[in-house]
């Protein structure tokens, strides 16, 4: 039975594999992440077939920062594509540019807060204020929120702290980071396993390396999801 809290990141680099990808997880997964790793690949040629075709839900996941004008045009030419999340950065003009440019379009807006790689030392190479890492995602998903965002992609040690914000009502929270116990972490640091991270507050578990590389796919996600069968969302 596919469980659509699952989002399998299809970071394989073209069309061919991630539809060999697919075709093994089969019924187990309804929903694909496709992000910028497949841009020159044919990801949105891929996403586009996995939805039409296959009745998938699909996440594009390309992080747009620009100004409100491009970011506008960018949205609305991904709008007509009848995908289901896409993802910009969280900054209030483009948050707000991208609502725009979603119009009454059924696709959600989703913000990166700081993305899950950056340590306080990048943060200080970037110019981005003091404070602990924790409370300025908390202070941008709130921004992201109330400018408009459907959404936030956090790290599942986030999420609870996200979910706790007014904001956050009503609102979705994606959680990248998160590995099956026992798996291996590959660059993630801050990890979680599914079952945490749903009782964390999270919608939706996204999940690569685990999935793709594995022996067996479809095993994995039918593992992955048996796991979050057995959490109790704070929500
Ligand atoms: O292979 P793994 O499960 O680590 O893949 C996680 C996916 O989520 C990748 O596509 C990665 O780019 C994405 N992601 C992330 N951390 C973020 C935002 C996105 O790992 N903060």
């Amino acid at each position: 039975m596919p469980d659509d809290r699952l989002i399998v990141a299809m970071d394989v680099p073209n069309v061919i594999m991630g539809m060999d990808l697919a075709e093994k997880l089969g019924d187990s997964v309804s929903f694909y992440k496709i992000g910028l790793g497949m841009l020159t690949g044919g990801g949105l040629a891929l996403a586009n077939e996995l939805k039409q075709e296959f009745g998938k839900r699909i996440f594009l996941d390309m992080k747009f920062f620009d100004i409100g004008a491009t970011v506008e045009a960018a949205v609305r030419g991904v709008a007509q594509y009848d995908l289901d999340f896409l993802t910009v950065h969280g900054d209030p003009h483009v948050v707000r540019a991208a609502r725009e440019g979603a119009g009454g379009s059924d696709m959600k807006i989703l913000a990166v807060t700081i993305l899950t790689s950056l340590d306080r030392a990048d943060l200080d190479a970037s110019c981005i204020k003091p404070g602990d890492i924790a409370d300025l995602v908390q202070e941008r998903a709130g921004i992201a929120l109330s400018n408009g965002a459907d959404g936030v992609i956090a790290s599942p040690q986030e999420a609870a702290l996200i979910r706790a914000l007014p904001e956050a009502e009503g609102k979705l929270i994606v959680t990248p980071g998160v590995r099956p116990a026992g798996a291996a972490l590959g660059d993630q640091k801050r990890v979680m396993t599914p079952a945490d991270a749903i009782a964390n507050g999270a919608d939706h578990v996204v999940v690569g390396r685990p999935i793709w590389q594995a022996q067996n796919p479809a095993a994995v996600a039918r593992d992955i999801i048996a796991e979050m069968n057995s959490a109790k969302s704070i929500h």
